[in-house]
């Protein structure tokens, strides 16, 4: 094993998370190395871990591929547009995604060029600490070991499964094998109602797959202000994804050309579900496999997650964790945002990362989307607010669209006006969300919003409508 390239920084895991870490620290000035170990099918790299490889990326993709299939089959036609008889091949999607990922990948390896940050193809863990920092053996095709001053953890997280029922990829999926079904399965199971299952649930649909969804809680989409998690299980219902609440998995058994799932319904009767493929998704766990956090004394939290402090420091000096490794929400901008702060901290700079601000965004038909706090909260914390919101059928732009459904909620506190919560369910609200996340990063007040001029017809109309009806004065409806 060859010895020891010395860096500033030393980072371990270029997804989201990492790989922004690194670019930063390399802006800064550090001498900074990138090891990730993610292998595409060739064997080669392929940086940027799930987001890009299993996560955000393919199922954003796929998702846009089959809402295009949906609509020739369903709503061209209300344009005048007549497309003959509908085909898929669902193999030349699959390659479109997978090239969609590959430009991804190359683009993260142009970026690490572009900033000279070096990258190393292979598994990172700890080796020692030494006196110049950390020794951080890479186990690749030519191993080696490696110093780093300072060493961010970025090792990201994997899909939990089902006690008794492991991934096999071929009939019990986890996300990978979610993404690359190679032939439309008749009936399709998923169990857990979360952000996976709704937004994978919604691609197989869309392309013919009878799906049903099995979900622990009793109630939809808990985190989601119950309004809109209202309106959407309705929507999602109404375009014949089946979904079954309260359910208590008791077996879940692979046989003949299936899957068939035990459990208890609601009412706690017993019921069946035989599926061709099954997708489990409930949940992830940080991963910190082959990290050999041990042998320096990085601490874990009871759950597995490295432990950090609101800053992203471990227990560890100048030992940092961020991304899905670490506590929070388990999103990739969430993952960015922590690393570009804990680069500028070792810079001496004033990094911050703001969880009020976090947006979140579940990217269905209609598309949901929220920042801040859920009427529910607000309620449950006793503060007091006004409540406003605008309807897309009152929407100039929606109706040309032809996509009506959903509404803009916002949720302004009584007193000072400032804006506490903004919840969209409808057409495009992963973008028009960004406005909001804007207003609330400078406090403003949803009088603000309401005296902006937005351009006529767009959908962002619907914001500032529904920041007029905070106070009652909403112009079109
Ligand atoms: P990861 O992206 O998991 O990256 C970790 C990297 O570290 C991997 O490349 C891994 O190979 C590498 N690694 C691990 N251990 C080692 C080691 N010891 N040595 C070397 N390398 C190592 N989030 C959103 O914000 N928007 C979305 O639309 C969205 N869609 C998603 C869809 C799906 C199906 C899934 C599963 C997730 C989605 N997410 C989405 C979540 C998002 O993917 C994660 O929050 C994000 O990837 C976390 O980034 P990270 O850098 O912490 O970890
Ligand atoms: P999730 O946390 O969103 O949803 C998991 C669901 O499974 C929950 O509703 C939970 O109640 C349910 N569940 C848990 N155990 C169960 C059981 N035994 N039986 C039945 N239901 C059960 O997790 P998911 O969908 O796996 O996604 C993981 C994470 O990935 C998300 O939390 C999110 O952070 C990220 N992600 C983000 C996306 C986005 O930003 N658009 C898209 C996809 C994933």
């Amino acid at each position: 094993m060859s010895s020891n390239k010395q860096f500033d920084v030393v980072v371990i895991g270029a997804g989201p998370g990492g790989y922004i870490a690194a670019i930063r620290a390399a802006q800064l000035g550090f001498n900074t190395a990138c090891i990730d170990e993610w292998k595409n099918d060739k064997g080669g790299p392929a940086p940027g871990g799930t987001c890009t490889n299993v996560g955000c990326i393919p199922s954003k993709a796929l998702l846009q591929s089959s809402e295009h299939f949906e609509h020739a089959g369903h709503g061209f036609a209300a344009h005048g547009i007549g497309v003959g008889e509908l085909s898929l091949d669902l193999s030349k999607m699959l390659g479109r995604k997978n090239a969609v990922v590959k430009q991804n990948n190359d683009g993260i390896l142009y970026l690490f060029k572009k900033n000279k940050v070096t990258f190393f193809h292979g598994r990172g863990s700890f080796a020692r600490a030494s006196e110049g920092g950390y020794e951080i053996a890479v186990a690749g095709a030519a191993p080696e070991t490696i110093t780093g001053k300072h060493v961010i953890v970025a090792t990201g997280s994997n899909p939990r499964a089902l006690p008794g029922a492991p991934f096999d990829e071929d009939r019990i999926l986890s996300n990978d094998g979610a993404l690359r079904i190679a032939a439309v399965p008749k009936r399709l199971g998923l169990i857990g109602a979360g952000v996976i299952g709704l937004e994978m649930g919604s691609v197989w649909r869309r392309l013919g797959a009878e799906v049903t969804v099995l979900e622990a809680l009793p109630s939809f989409l808990g985190a989601v202000d119950e309004q809109i998690a209202k309106e959407a299980h309705r929507a999602f219902t109404k375009q014949g994804l089946k979904i079954e609440l309260g359910v208590k998995i008791s077996e879940v058994k692979t046989g003949g050309e299936g899957v068939s799932v035990a459990y208890a319904d609601a009412k706690g009767g017993t019921k069946t579900l035989n599926v061709d493929k099954l997708i489990v998704s409930i949940g992830r766990v940080a991963n910190t496999t082959g990290l050999n956090a041990e042998s320096v004394g990085l601490q874990l939290d009871e759950r597995g997650a490295i432990t950090v402090d609101d800053d992203c420091r471990t227990n560890l000096p100048k030992v940092w964790a961020v991304g899905d490794v670490v506590r929070g929400p388990m999103l990739a901008h969430k993952a960015e945002e922590e690393g570009v702060a804990v680069a500028e901290r070792i810079a001496g700079q004033h990094g911050h990362v703001n969880f009020n601000t976090i947006p979140w965004v579940i990217y269905t038909s209609p598309e949901i989307a929220w920042v801040g706090q859920t009427e529910q909260q607000l309620k449950s914390a006793g503060r007091a607010y006004k409540a406003g919101s605008f309807p897309f059928l009152a929407n100039g732009r929606a109706r040309a669209l032809g996509d009506t459904t959903g509404m803009v909620k916002m949720l302004a506190d009584a007193k000072t006006d400032e804006i506490l919560g903004v919840h969209i369910i409808g057409p495009m609200a992963s973008e028009l969300i960004a406005e909001a996340v804007v207003a609330m990063e400078f406090k403003a007040s949803s009088e603000d919003l309401a005296r902006i001029c937005h351009a006529h017809p767009s959908l962002s109309e619907a914001m500032k409508e529904a920041a007029l009806a905070v106070d009652k004065r909403t112009l079109n409806f």
